[in-house]
């Protein structure tokens, strides 16, 4: 009898235990996309600057906004990646090593002197054009 109540108390010991981490877990699972989109929302201030950099560049002589020049336009490009910082990261890269075989066979030529905070500001700008 005594060992029965025993159990039982443990019983319902591990089902707190139980209950209380997956709680836990339920919990950090929610503050995770949190966090992320707030590292993933671009500042104003990144994008105006993006916005600024790129007309000084020579994007826009391949570039335009709304239509296909010899690359496509921002906003195509806008439309096919979500803001995210997966996305600022490796488009960020593509625009100073440049590349090809996405939207064509056209390339892209490299931008070897663009630094990677100045190329992820301009995709900030690019992706928030939608
Ligand atoms: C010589 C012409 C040219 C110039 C200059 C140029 N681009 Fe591009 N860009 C292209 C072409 C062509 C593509 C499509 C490449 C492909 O299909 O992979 C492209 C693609 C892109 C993409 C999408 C990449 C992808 O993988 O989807 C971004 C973003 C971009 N350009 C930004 C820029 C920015 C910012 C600048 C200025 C620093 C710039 N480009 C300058 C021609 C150019």
């Amino acid at each position: 009898m005594k060992k029965q109540k025993w159990s039982l108390l443990s019983t319902a010991f591990t089902i707190l235990v139980l209950a209380n981490s997956s709680f836990a877990q339920t919990a950090k699972k929610k503050n995770i996309p949190v966090k992320k989109s707030i590292s993933t929302v671009a500042s104003a201030a990144d994008i105006l600057a993006g916005k600024a950099l790129i007309q000084k560049s020579d994007c826009v002589a391949c570039h335009k906004t709304d239509v296909k020049l010899v690359g496509p336009g921002f906003l195509q490009v806008a439309k096919k990646y979500p803001a995210t910082e997966d996305n600022y990261t490796s488009l960020a890269y593509k625009i100073i090593s440049g590349g090809t075989g996405v939207w064509g066979q056209v390339p892209m030529s490299a931008h070897s002197a663009l630094s990677q905070l100045d190329a992820k500001k301009m995709v900030k700008y690019i992706l928030s054009l939608k």
